[in-house]
């Protein structure tokens, strides 16, 4: 229970928070350049892809058999592909397409679902396992290095607020 601030399940709620402050931000977007929405539709779906990379290649096997109960993770790796498959409908589109900002919309209500069951369900779990959080943290963070998306510093000051 130590050090919780900067373990791996606050670099993912951190994480969680910054997708969801673009997500607004693309919202609150009137009327805006082509460009501009194109930028932060980007940055959302790239984001997005690391940090279930992430959670694939890294915390989801090393807390899988720390749970008692896997059923939540597997759930939350079909989820991952269902949103995977709209973010490339998303890339392969050019803004002002037909349903571009429809398919932005769905993806923001299933990542919100999809991070509630993940804060909701299977974090607490995992604050109840034996596992070194603050080890997983750091490998999560050499993970986002190898990929070359370093925790940003608005990350870092979330992770610590
Ligand atoms: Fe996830
Ligand atoms: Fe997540």
């Amino acid at each position: 229970m130590t050090n919780q601030r900067h373990d791996a399940v606050a670099m993912l709620i951190s994480e969680h928070h910054s997708t969801k402050a673009l997500f607004q931000q693309f919202e609150k977007l009137c009327d805006p350049s082509f460009v501009i929405k194109k930028k932060l539709a980007e940055q959302i779906c790239n984001e997005l892809m690391t940090h279930m990379e992430m959670e694939e290649q890294v915390f989801y096997p090393a807390v899988r058999a720390a749970v008692k109960e896997d059923d939540e993770i597997d759930e939350a790796l079909v989820e991952h592909s269902s949103a995977k498959e709209l973010i490339q409908q998303i890339m392969a589109m050019e803004v002002g397409e037909d349903l571009y900002d429809a398919k932005l919309k769905v993806l923001q209500e299933q990542i919100e679902h999809h991070t509630g069951e993940e804060e909701n369900e299977i974090f607490p779990k995992v604050r109840e396992t034996k596992v070194d959080l603050v080890a997983l943290g750091v490998q999560m963070a050499g993970f986002k290095v190898k990929r070359g998306t370093l925790p940003s510093l608005a990350d870092a000051v979330h992770a610590g607020s």
